[in-house]
């Protein structure tokens, strides 16, 4: 290979233009021609795929087959529910399953890498990006990177349905200052270790192909640039084999930090462990001179070449250039029936019920239900943010959904009710991926009177309000967390009817519902569940699935308590009171109380659960031993259900501070009405195990407190102590 075609490997180029591709646009055509590309990205559709690769392995010198990305983060066209709803399952199979059907559509039609699974944990839900992780807990969030990383992957990369997974955005991007996308990070390394840094390492230790840097700053050096992080952390103590790639334009962006010019901050990348340059092209500019200068090595340049072959090697490109290019397959295997019926049952899954006063959920299949708000008929909004593949078309809008489950049994009278209110921002951003948003052109009162009218024939109001798909993702931070204002005023005036309302709540972040919570009787809270939305709210709603999602994330009960999130410290000064009541020189505020709206963890189902008997195997164990936890779960309503059961843990006394509760166990059970079941759990010395100020992960001898129960607010623990 010729320096220039060892450089041009590491040139990751997008297609332009995620719809139309704009595969064979004549300047990418001829960089390909000379072998200055070693991969494209968001180009859909097998045909011009295969066009593009046929360039590179008929017209270049050397004739190796490119990679082809996408953000396949959520499903293809077969869309499900974005990542927070999909942690809510709390199911890993689901999970892996979603990820699975994820890569098979993709691969049938040309992908052969997809830049997924995003790992960052995020306690501060102004974070527009929130959405596309798995919430704020380390171990939770580490159980899902795995599952995500083994169903893209598979267990064998030579096979046509598996494509390589790229963890990101590496490391910490999930939590910017004040929550605004792309801002400064600054964190002690203990809470980096602890709470941020454990779910990007269950992902390169599940054999993620590839990582993304993040766009952020850590110990004051971006993530693209940053030595430590890339080469000590992810290379050295991690043993990661595979190849690290940019984030879009993220060595560029190295100088708009601060970090010197296209030239010094392109070798600072290289020289950091970056293999890979997504869209800026520093590396296909600027490492010839760079080399010639001695500010980087040909055994740099070398070694991450290497790494980009052996990718493609790892798909077996080199045996068979086209073998995701199968036309046939495109056609029959995207979007399938089969997979679509998956998807409508993980998207049930995933969505919390947080309020059902009265047990006014679920709906009877009869009489006359008014169905308003501008997300009853939003096939638009219901994929989510991030689902570039998906053909919104396609999806099922609420309003479809709930009259094919009641077919003729109820009336379903629909009016939008309002405005989203979103602006012109998330206009910009939505026609950017090529979809549309459909503004009304009728007045909000408009809109309203004839919501009224429908309402006051109705026995009972689903109100479907919340976010636009475009108010949460990249670059939609958030300062005020609530539902946008004409939709606020439009369930006023549906509460103000008298009819009983069920909020059927859309949101790609916990939203601050305070208000909401207080003023009507049920609150589903679905996410944007993906391309058969509709089908899956309205099984839920109807009761033919029993509601099982709980929280990943806390919902807050005002903007001004975030960050947070239930695995916090108890300071030196914790609350003593839990009736919120001000307590002057302890940490609390003046004008709120300090728990959330709903804790992480929390979700309703139609039926209940008894937690008793919470026991263990014994109450001391050594550092080998392995001790047994057992509770007893019993369905106590009228409905068969699944429940999450919640092992937590507390650190008594460290020789650095402890949260007051860890999860580091979950189970999800099926009950039948009546049934009790025994539900355990094995402790072991790796549960126990935190990194302390020297960075070491140890388990201290001391006394533990472990709590069971339906959410991170249980208070049914037992003790036990780890001894020498
Ligand atoms: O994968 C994404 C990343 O998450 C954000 N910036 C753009 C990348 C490629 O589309």
């Amino acid at each position: 290979m010729t320096l220039e075609e060892k450089i041009g490997q590491l040139n990751l180029p997008t297609s332009g233009d995620i719809t139309t591709g704009q595969a064979n646009s004549s300047n990418i055509a001829k960089k390909i021609e000379e072998g200055k590309v070693g991969g494209l990205f968001n180009i859909k559709s097998v045909q011009k795929i295969k066009e593009v690769q046929k360039i590179a392995v008929e017209r270049s010198r050397l004739k190796i087959p490119l990679l082809f990305g996408m953000d396949v983060i959520h499903g293809y066209e077969t869309t499900f529910p974005i990542p927070l709803g999909l942690s809510c399952t709390w199911d890993m199979n689901l999970i892996k399953r979603s990820a699975q059907i994820a890569a098979h559509e993709a691969s049938a039609d040309g992908i052969n890498w997809t830049f997924s699974p995003m790992v960052d944990i995020s306690r501060d839900p102004r974070w527009g990006r929130i959405s596309e992780g798995s919430g704020e807990d380390p171990y939770l969030g580490s159980q899902i990177a795995k599952a995500m990383v083994s169903g893209y992957q598979g267990d064998d990369l030579m096979k046509n349905n598996t494509i390589l997974s790229c963890v990101k955005h590496f490391a910490l991007y999930g939590a910017p200052e004040a929550g605004r996308d792309y801002n400064t990070v600054d964190m002690s390394k203990i809470r980096m270790y602890n709470d941020y840094l454990p779910p990007y390492k269950a992902a390169v230790d599940a054999g993620t192909a590839s990582v993304m840097a993040s766009f952020n700053e850590i110990d004051g050096i971006p993530a693209t640039g940053n030595k430590w992080l890339l080469t000590d952390l992810l290379r050295k103590d991690w043993g990661f084999k595979g190849f690290v790639v940019t984030d879009y334009t993220g060595i560029n962006e190295m100088t708009d930090h601060g970090m010197g010019d296209l030239q010094t901050v392109s070798a600072l990348a290289l020289n950091a462990g970056v293999e890979m340059d997504m869209v800026g092209e520093g590396f296909l500019t600027t490492l010839q001179k760079s080399l010639a200068e001695g500010k980087v090595t040909i055994a740099q340049i070398d070694r991450a070449v290497t790494l980009i072959l052996n990718a493609k090697y790892d798909l077996g490109l080199f045996h068979d250039p086209y073998k995701y290019c199968d036309t046939n397959r495109a056609k029959t295997e995207i979007f399938t029936s089969a997979h679509r019926n998956e998807a409508r049952k993980i998207a049930a899954e995933s969505l919390v019920l947080l309020k059902n006063e009265g047990q006014l959920l679920p709906l009877k299949k009869s009489g006359t239900i008014a169905l308003i708000g501008p997300l009853a008929e939003a096939k638009e909004n219901m994929a989510g943010t991030w689902s570039v593949a998906t053909k919104q078309e396609n999806s099922i809008s609420l309003f479809n959904g709930m009259k094919s489950v009641v077919s003729n049994s109820a009336k379903i009278l629909y009016a939008k009710g309002s405005n989203l209110d979103y602006d012109a921002a998330y206009e910009e951003r939505a026609t950017m991926f090529g979809k549309t948003l459909h503004r009304d052109q009728r007045t909000n009162e408009q809109l309203l009177a004839e919501a009224l009218q429908i309402a006051n024939q109705s026995d009972v109001i689903v109100a479907a309000l919340g976010e636009s798909a475009e108010m949460s993702g990249e670059s939609s931070s958030r300062t005020n967390l609530e539902i946008p204002k004409a939709q606020k005023d439009l369930l006023q005036q549906l509460i103000k009817t008298g009819k009983p309302v069920v909020l059927v709540l859309f949101d790609g972040r916990p939203l601050v519902i305070t208000e909401e919570n207080k003023a009507v009787p049920a609150i589903l809270n679905v996410w944007f569940p993906g391309s058969e939305a509709g089908y899956a709210i309205a099984d839920v709603l109807f009761g033919d699935v029993n509601p099982s999602g709980k929280l990943s994330a806390t919902f807050p009960r005002s903007v001004g308590q975030v960050p947070i999130y239930y695995a916090a410290k108890n300071t030196g000064r914790p609350l003593g009171n839990k009736q919120g009541n001000f307590e002057k020189f302890r940490s609390n505020y003046l004008d709120e109380r300090n728990e959330p709206l709903f804790p992480f963890g929390f979700g309703l189902s139609y039926t209940a659960f008894k937690y008793s008997n919470l026991r263990l195997s014994a109450n001391t164990m050594k550092s080998n031993d392995k001790l047994q936890a057992f509770v007893d779960v019993t369905n106590t309503g009228n409905f068969d259900g699944k429940e999450v059961v919640q092992l937590y843990i507390r650190d008594l006394v460290g020789s650095v501070t402890r949260p007051i509760k860890e999860l580091k166990g979950f189970k999800k059970i099926s009950l039948k009405k009546g049934e009790t079941q025994t539900v355990s759990f094995e402790i072991t010395v790796e549960d126990l195990k935190f990194y302390n100020s020297d960075l070491q992960f140890v388990a201290e001898p001391g006394r533990f407190q472990l709590f069971i129960g339906t959410n991170s607010d249980t208070t049914d623990k037992i003790e036990f102590d780890l001894v020498n």
